[in-house]
């Protein structure tokens, strides 16, 4: 009898429940009823308190399509992870321990940066661990691309498609602003995708006064009103000159005058230009509703390579795609790196060329 774990772990996506399916649908096609499924609930929580449901094939059924996930989440920081809880439990001796108590020849890890860190931990501790690469960012290191980044994409595009009706409509200038932690992915893609005039992303730090001429320049243009797409993390050129702590206290101090940075760029636009300036957040809906038809496929991939992986014994590595080929990488070499948009990259050269200012010059 093989013993098979799986958790869902940080932030929640569109694709992590086709993901779980597709690693089952394989394990159960090929060992039958010798493989047992169980998975823990709200992330690695469930398996230091060892909390888990035994899962049945009925479980994976009929969830290709539906956002969320159905074993929960929490967010566990990696860095709280070698502190021992408010009981004094040392965490990483209890996973360790519900691991061996049930059992488990394999545990799958489907998670981002911090959650593929702590999988990292686990590996080193000795248990047999498969990552899975998990979130909207896109900004897991050793993978082209992760599941609920093309979704996301699609619905930031879609409200960024509803801005631009209305913006025309009032010949106002719009921001919308986009999640991606310290990653500029889904901002630069949604941005490009509904044809945004400036896109602000972290990889790129700008000058305000750029982005207010960008604006005049439409408005000398004839082009009454203007997108905006600015990443939740964009950045001034001066606060990327600082270190991290000054850096950090500016954000603090930001966010006690505004409730982003997105409400700050657009009270600077209001007084440069003369021009009405509104901002709209889509926030978590950006994380939320089914997978799309990208994600559905490129999850079931990545999930019945999950499935190979484990028949060759091969553990210690995340499942990836690369050069759009399945493959995997060491989670050795995944861990504590991140993957931002690199600025010299094609993309960032077509969007300039398209016109698109990233306020930088
Ligand atoms: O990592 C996914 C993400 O949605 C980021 O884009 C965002 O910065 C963060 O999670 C928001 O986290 P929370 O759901 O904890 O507010």
């Amino acid at each position: 009898m093989k013993r098979v774990g799986l958790l869902t772990s940080g932030g929640d996506c569109q694709a992590l429940n086709a993901t779980m399916r597709g690693i089952s649908k394989a394990l159960y096609n090929m060992y039958g009823e010798e493989v047992e499924i169980v998975g823990f609930l709200d992330g690695y929580k469930g398996l230091i308190y060892e909390d888990y449901v035994k899962l049945s094939p009925a479980d994976f059924s009929g969830i290709l399509t539906k956002g969320g996930t159905i074993l929960g989440t929490s967010r566990q920081p990696f860095k709280d992870m070698r502190t021992p809880d408010a009981n004094g439990l040392d965490k990483v001796e209890a996973m360790k321990t519900t691991y061996r108590r049930l059992r488990l020849d394999c545990l799958y890890v489907l998670g981002g940066n911090g959650s593929q860190k702590t999988a990292n931990l686990l590996s080193e501790e000795g248990l047999n661990v498969i990552g899975m690469p998990k979130t909207i960012d896109n900004d897991l290191w050793g993978t082209d691309t992760t599941f609920g980044f093309q979704s996301a994409i699609d619905v930031a595009t879609n409200a960024m498609d509803a801005i631009h009706t209305t913006a025309a409509s009032h010949n106002r200038c719009f921001i919308v602003e986009i999640m991606g932690h310290k990653a500029g992915w889904l901002t630069l893609n949604a941005g490009m995708a509904s044809g945004a005039d400036i896109i602000l992303i972290p990889e790129i730090p700008y000058d305000i006064d750029n982005v207010i001429k960008a604006v005049q320049n439409r408005n000398k243009r004839g082009r009454g009103f203007t997108i905006i797409a600015v990443a939740e993390g964009a950045m001034t050129m001066e606060d990327a000159g600082m270190k991290k702590k000054a850096y950090k206290k500016r954000v603090e101090d930001m966010l006690r005058n505004y409730p982003s940075i997105s409400y700050e760029i657009a009270d600077q636009i209001k007084a440069g230009t003369g021009l009405e300036c509104r901002v709209t957040v889509p926030g978590h809906m950006q994380r939320g509703g089914q997978p799309n038809a990208y994600d559905r496929v490129l999850s079931s991939r990545l999930g019945t390579y999950g499935a190979i992986l484990f028949s060759q014994g091969k553990f210690g590595d995340m499942v990836a795609i690369r050069d759009h080929k399945i493959t995997s990488v060491p989670l050795s070499e995944v861990a504590g790196k991140l993957k931002t948009v690199p600025i010299d990259s094609d993309i960032i050269t077509e969007a300039r060329m398209l016109g698109i200012s990233f306020g930088d010059r």
